[in-house]
Formats: structure tokens, C-alpha cells, sequence
């Protein structure tokens, strides 16, 4: 008997996209679609192109660029939807347009106030117009589980006959219960003449968090495709965590296979989900919880004392993966002032960073620079200035000087001088803290007052001179810009940071991508 491949469909860029407070740029969606392309998934779902003129570029920019996957767009069962979508994928190799309608009553009375029987025509359609653009069309009932049974079997069958070859089944609320979300796949196999033309696909909110347990039940009942996002992103509680389906079905082999299939794998290449799960951390700004399964810092920490015993003793005792399949290394290894430029080079290829020449020699000097100030530099360390090189954006402002004073019992204050092309500005503010005196100053010197969305510090490693980095987050008309700062003092980091997001929003303007209208599904 011979294994069965289930696709991975990642929708990290579209679902994922739509969390509250995500927000990429056109060139960070790239970015992870590049990495999505090198971590094996099957389908990268790229963007909803009608939604707004970003997410259009955003899809095409990804259709030209990224080789391996099929490249969908998603539609509403529109004509509009669809030809947006179609346009949008069309330099892709591999193009596929995903359309849906809502098929439960709760959606079809209330929000596309649509009879069933309309609901029936406008899939159809729906399928038959994106089969005028592509041969590969999924199609999806939305709020499938909220959805009357024998109307669902009826509209899947229709889209089947009209040329439809994926069929996902959304949980789009994160509703059901996996045995519930199991039996209903079995059925629908069961009971939808031709569904052994297609392959039935999960979609799995977690808003009971289910979203994984559900999705993982549906490829048990025979669904064959996952849709997933990278840690779990998406609307309200997330989708199903791609790395959690990924490792749940290399890890237990024997519960998926069954009479037919001699058991299920994926393409997925493992030792790249560490890598892309901090990406998209790094770029959504979303810091990933410690006890995150799979991907959390403390995912494969031991603390019990009879837990570190029994691992000493025997790995596989309290370890059911091991860190080095997901990417992470095996051995922690420390650099310091002394490492010579041939010991950074080498350990940053071990951690599987490919940076060019001018990268490497700016993240070697940076390198020295926190070397100096901190007698250890961790890998974690090593990761956050190599990541600040790669995502390094153009400087229109700089921070040339920081100076804040702050303690019990007097006003915070902070002077800036912030560096432009052709001159230098200065500023001093006083503020309710040291940071929230800093951004004042930076505000009154660039000019520029975003509204500050979000602002997180955490220390990147243990100890006293653990360096800290900042990530704020900003809005100015609509559109989030994330920015970032590293450094051992924490005033400075924040500093950072917020010029960093700064930079992103003008440099975004100056490229006039606009504001990140967003149609409602
Ligand atoms: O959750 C959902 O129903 C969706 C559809 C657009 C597939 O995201
Ligand atoms: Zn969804």
C-alpha cells in the first residue's frame, strides 16, 4: 500500500492577513511567500485581489515572482471577484482561483439576503466564470458546518458538474467538534456524486480551538487538502497552525493509516518551519506565546528536574519530535568580541541564513558593535541583527542622538536629533514615561504624528545584558506599519523602533501604496 499526500494550502497571506492588527507591506507578503515556496507548502493562497488595489499588486507581485506552489487567488462568486482574481494570478505558473458563497441560513438570510435557490445559481456561475480563466477551481460554501446537510450535498454536487476540482469545507466560525467535523467530511465524500474527481479541503477557525484537532479529523475522514496559516494567524481565534497539522501527521503515522492508504504525508520540508514561523512573527509583529506547540521557546524546554533526567537518560521519554526536525539547532553555540569574521559567517550559514556580501558585512559590524557591549551573543541574538540587516528599509530618518532622563519623583524627558537627507532636526519633549517622552520628541522632529497601535519590548535571551527588542506598531490613514529596534539599553531599542515604523509608513507613501481598504467577506 502506498502513501497518500495531503496538499498544504496556506492562506497565511489572505485569512491570515485578515487577523486584527496584521498588516504586511507588498514587499514583507513576497517575502513570506518566498519562504512559503521554500518550506514545500502545496498552494499558497496569495490575497483577496478585489479587495483593495495593495492586495491586488500583492497577489501579482506573488504569481511573478514565486516558483513551485499554484499560486490561488480568492473571490466572491462574482464576476468582478473573479476576474480580479484571474488577473491577478495569471504570470503564475500554477494558477488557481478560489471562489465561495455562503450556504448556511444564518449567512444566506441575513447577510447576502439570498434565497437557497439563488444561493444554488450564483455557485454555479461562480465556478463556470473562473473556469474561463483556469483549469484548477476550489470551491467553498461558507459556514459549510452551520449549513443545512441536504443543501450543502446539492450545491457541491452543482459545482462539481460545473467544473469544480477543490471543495473546502470551512468551518468559517470555529463551531463544530472534530468527531462532528470528521463525520461530516466522511458524508460529504459519501454522499456528493463525483467527489472522486476532487479533493475535499479543511478550513478551521479555532475559535473553541478546535481548529487543528478539526482539520486534522477531516484528513482521517479522507479531506485531502489542509488550509492553514503559519502559527495559526487569522480572523478572531485564528486558523489551523500549519506546523501543528504538519508535525500531528508526521508524528502519528499509525492513526492515519487505514485499510486503503498505507499512511499520509506532506511536502512539507520540517527543518524550514522554525525559520518561517519567526518570519511571519517578525513581520506580522505577532509574538509567538512560549508555550506555542511546536513553535513556542518553550516547545522543547525541560524544566521538571525528573523530566531533564529522563531526557538525559532517553530523549524520546518526554519528547515526541525532536527540535532538530523543525529546524531548530541541536547545539547552542556562543560568539563574542573575539569571533572572527570567518566564525559569524560560519555560524550564521549553520542557522541557514544566505546573506550577500554587503549583508554580511553590515551585520558584521553590527555584530561587533553589541559584541562589545555584551560579553555573549546567543543565536537568538545572531537572528535579530541578521533579521534588522534583511529588512533593513530605506533611512529617511535616522536617529543620530537619544538622550532621555526619567526617575521617581521627576518628569521623563527626552532630546532627539533625527538625521535627513539634507539636514538634521532636533527635538525635546517631556512625556508620561522615558519611551512615551522619546516618540514625543521624534514626532516633533520628523514632523510626523502616526498613531502608536501597539508597543511590545522583550528580552531576546536570559540575563542582565540580555539584548532588548522593541516592536511598535503605527497606523496614519488606514494602513499598519510595523518597525523594530534591537539594542542592550531598552530607551534606545523603543527609539529605534518607532523611527523604524516611521521609515516603513513614508517609504510606503513615497511608493503611494495606498490605504488598506478591506471589504468585509
Ligand atoms: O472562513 C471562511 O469561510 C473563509 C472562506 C473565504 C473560505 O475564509
Ligand atoms: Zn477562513
Amino acid at each position: 500500500m502506498s502513501e497518500e499526500k495531503v496538499l498544504i494550502f496556506d492562506t497565511t497571506l489572505r485569512d491570515g492577513e485578515q487577523s486584527p492588527g496584521a498588516s504586511l507591506s507588498i514587499a514583507e507578503k513576497l517575502e513570506i511567500a518566498q519562504q512559503l515556496a521554500v518550506l514545500g507548502v502545496d498552494i499558497i493562497e496569495a490575497g483577496f485581489p478585489v479587495s483593495s488595489p495593495a492586495q491586488f499588486e500583492a497577489t501579482k507581485l506573488v504569481a511573478e515572482r514565486v516558483e513551485g506552489p499554484v499560486i490561488a487567488g480568492l473571490a466572491r462568486a462574482s464576476e468582478g471577484d473573479i476576474a480580479a482574481a484571474g488577473k491577478a494570478i495569471a504570470p503564475a505558473k500554477k494558477q488557481r482561483i478560489h471562489t465561495f458563497i455562503a450556504t448556511s441560513p444564518i449567512h444566506m438570510k441575513h447577510k447576502l439576503k439570498r434565497k437557497p435557490a439563488e444561493v444554488l445559481k450564483m455557485a454555479v456561475q461562480a465556478v463556470k466564470c473562473a473556469k474561463g480563466f483556469v483549469d484548477d477551481v476550489e470551491f467553498s460554501p461558507e459556514d459549510a458546518c452551520r449549513s443545512e446537510m441536504s443543501f450543502l450535498i446539492e450545491v457541491l454536487a452543482a459545482v462539481i458538474e460545473a467544473g469544480a476540482t477543490t471543495l473546502n469545507i470551512p468551518d468559517t466560525v470555529g463551531y463544530v467538534l472534530p468527531y462532528e467535523y470528521g463525520r461530516m467530511i466522511a458524508q460529504l465524500k459519501s454522499d456528493v456524486p463525483g467527489t472522486d474527481k476532487c479533493i475535499i479541503s479543511t478550513h478551521c477557525h479555532n475559535d473553541l480551538g478546535m481548529a487543528v484537532a478539526n482539520s486534522l479529523a477531516g484528513v482521517r475522514n479522507g479531506a485531502r487538502q489542509v488550509e492553514c496559516t503559519v502559527n495559526g494567524l487569522g480572523e478572531r481565534a485564528g486558523n489551523a497552525a500549519l506546523e501543528e497539522v504538519v508535525m500531528g501527521i508526521r508524528t502519528r503515522p499509525d492513526f492515519f493509516a487505514t485499510q486503503s492508504t498505507g499512511g499520509l504525508s506532506t511536502n512539507i520540508k520540517t527543518k524550514e518551519i522554525y525559520r518561517t514561523s519567526q518570519l511571519v512573527s517578525q513581520l506580522t509583529g505577532f509574538v509567538i506565546q512560549p508555550n506555542k506547540a511546536v513553535v513556542g521557546t518553550n516547545a522543547f524546554a525541560h524544566e521538571a528536574g525528573v523530566h531533564v533526567d529522563g531526557v538525559l537518560k532517553e530523549r524520546t521519554t518526554y519528547e515526541i519530535m525532536t527540535p532538530e526536525s523543525i529546524g531548530l539547532g541541536g547545539s547552542r553555540m556562543v560568539l563574542g568580541r573575539h569571533t572572527g569574521r570567518h566564525g559569524f559567517v560560519d555560524r550564521c550559514a549553520q542557522l541557514g541564513f544566505k546573506l550577500s556580501e554587503q549583508e554580511i558585512e553590515h551585520a558584521y559590524q553590527r555584530f561587533l558593535e553589541i559584541a562589545d557591549k555584551k560579553k555573549e551573543v546567543f543565536d537568538e541574538d545572531l537572528a535579530a541583527i541578521i533579521n534588522e540587516e534583511i529588512h533593513v528599509v530605506e533611512q529617511i530618518y535616522e536617529l543620530e542622538y537619544l538622550h532621555v532622563a526619567s526617575g521617581t519623583g521627576t518628569l521623563p524627558t527626552a532630546s532627539v536629533k533625527i538625521r535627513t537627507k539634507d539636514e538634521t532636526h532636533q527635538a525635546a519633549a517631556c512625556g508620561d514615561g522615558p519611551v512615551d517622552a522619546a516618540y514625543e520628541a521624534i514626532r516633533e522632529a520628523t514632523g510626523l504624528s502616526p498613531k502608536l497601535e501597539n508597543y511590545t519590548i522583550r528580552a531576546l535571551t536570559g540575563g542582565k545584558e540580555a539584548l532588548g527588542e522593541a516592536t511598535v506598531k503605527i497606523s496614519d490613514d488606514g494602513r499598519k506599519f510595523i518597525g523594530r529596534g534591537i539594542s542592550t539599553d531598552i530607551i534606545e531599542a523603543s527609539a529605534k523602533a518607532y523611527v523604524d515604523a516611521i521609515n516603513r509608513m513614508v517609504s510606503a507613501q513615497n511608493q503611494g501604496e495606498g490605504p488598506g481598504v478591506k471589504v468585509e467577506l
